[in-house]
């Protein structure tokens, strides 16, 4: 017996459903925001991960998915999708005339993580990037977008919000930052890495002796340049003309390198401890760093499982659809499947090719989660109907083949 990797799951049946669900609200929304469907390869260079998430993520530092190809490359299975994206945006040379490019896309990233409820090995987002704007109009476009995805899905989130300042202002801050840290004893491990690779990531430290160290920490709301502290307080106007709620959490830095200025989250508690279920933010230095022409970025990931797990407890999916199409004997199968085929054209039905018993096929299409039951017995075959029960309300009638699509 050969099962599946921890951490990494088959989607089948009502998991499907829920997925295509998703999917199918996301791309709606991101269409009407003008962003069109991008697809770049799972497996790519690891140094393309190493200089765009950052050497002192959790992500780099310790879950990549990285092996050397047969050849000589050094290569890793995605664990997320803005670093190919950028790629491919410089790859195509869009980059040297700053074009602008709304893109979605959605798929499999793979992070070796510790599996438990909500964090797989192997997981969906669905993710936008846009490029070759700068105002921060698109930051809280992109927002918004999560808002309308959100609201039309039914689930409730906490938007939580941060600047984290620009080349103007972050060098400033990390020298303050790493000034109090140098003052300071105690540190965890992880946070003593990081204190020489990227400061700011030791203010989001899940450890509390670390948290009781960090009170007295200088802030980056307080040491942000003027052109940043103006454009969060767009961003929060622009929020708050649009009804949206949300926190500022100075804190926030998120667990990628590549973030300045605007930094969000969107947090539910419906899925147990407080989980995100996207993140995003502008990563304007991103472009220069991975060898492009300086621009701007800005863009977002949900994660689809995190999504699905709260549909899942609303059952959102569980309604019935479909036909089930079926006979008492095998010899009414040829008519059936004449009636299957004239159906199709705008229901979906599912024939069954064998004869049994009426309480056996309505098991079966009960099973299935059939909306509609229809079955030939010897009475139906001669009266050129079908026996009809909705599955939903229990109405049950008799139905001659000539007026079934009206009854449908
Ligand atoms: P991220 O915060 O690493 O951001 O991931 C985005 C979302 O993916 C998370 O909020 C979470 O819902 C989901 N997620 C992350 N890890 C797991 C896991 N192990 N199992 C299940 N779900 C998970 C990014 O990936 C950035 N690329 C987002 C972005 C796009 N920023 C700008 N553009």
């Amino acid at each position: 017996m050969i099962n599946a990797l921890k951490g990494m799951k088959d989607l089948l049946d009502k998991e499907a459903k829920r997925y295509e669900k998703v999917i199918k609200t996301c791309e709606e929304v991101a269409k009407n925001y003008g962003f069109t469907f991008i697809n770049v390869p799972h497996l790519e260079q690891s140094a393309l991960f190493k200089r765009s998430v950052g050497e002192s993520s959790d992500i780099v530092g310790k879950e990549m998915y990285e092996f050397i190809d047969k050849g000589e490359n050094q290569v890793c299975m995605r664990p997320e999708g803005t670093a190919g994206v950028v790629r491919a945006y410089i790859e195509k040379k869009l980059d040297k005339s700053n074009t602008p490019k709304r893109w979605f896309y959605h798929g499999s990233m793979f992070r070796y993580e510790r599996p438990q409820k909500g964090r797989l090995r192997e997981f969906h987002q669905f993710g936008v990037e846009s490029f070759g704007n700068a105002s921060v109009y698109e930051d809280a476009s992109i927002i918004l977008m999560l808002v309308e995805i959100f609201t039309r899905l039914e689930i409730k989130f906490k938007l939580v919000i941060n600047s984290l300042g620009c080349i103007e202002c972050m060098p400033k801050y990390h020298e303050n930052l790493v000034k109090f840290l140098d003052a300071q004893s105690g540190f965890c491990e992880d946070c003593l890495r990081r204190k020489g690779l990227n400061p700011i990531r030791i203010l989001d430290c899940k450890n509390e002796h670390c948290q009781n160290l960090l009170q007295n920490a200088p802030l980056l709301e307080q040491n942000l340049c003027p052109s940043c502290q103006k454009d969060f307080e767009i961003l929060q106007s622009i929020l708050k003309e649009n009804e949206v709620e949300f926190e500022v959490d100075s804190k926030l830095v998120r667990g990628l390198d590549y973030y300045s200025k605007t930094a969000f989250e969107f947090i539910s508690d419906e899925i147990g401890a407080k989980a995100a279920i996207a993140g995003g933010g502008r990563y304007d230095r991103l472009i220069e760093y991975l060898g492009g022409k300086s621009g701007f970025g800005v863009g977002f990931a949900m994660g689809i499982e995190r999504i699905m797990a709260i549909l899942e407890q609303k059952e959102e999916c569980d309604k019935r659809e479909g036909i089930y199409l079926c006979a008492l004997d095998e010899t009414y199968i040829d008519r059936l499947l004449k009636i299957a085929t004239s159906l199709r054209k705008k229901h979906k039905v599912i024939l069954n090719y064998e004869a049994k018993k009426l309480a056996k096929h309505l098991e079966n299409a009960d099973k299935i989660g059939a909306e509609i039951f229809l079955c030939m017995g010897e009475n139906e075959a001669q009266s050129q109907s079908l026996f009809y029960k909705n599955l939903e309300n229990k109405n049950e009638k008799i139905i001659k083949i000539s007026d079934l699509e009206q009854n449908l």
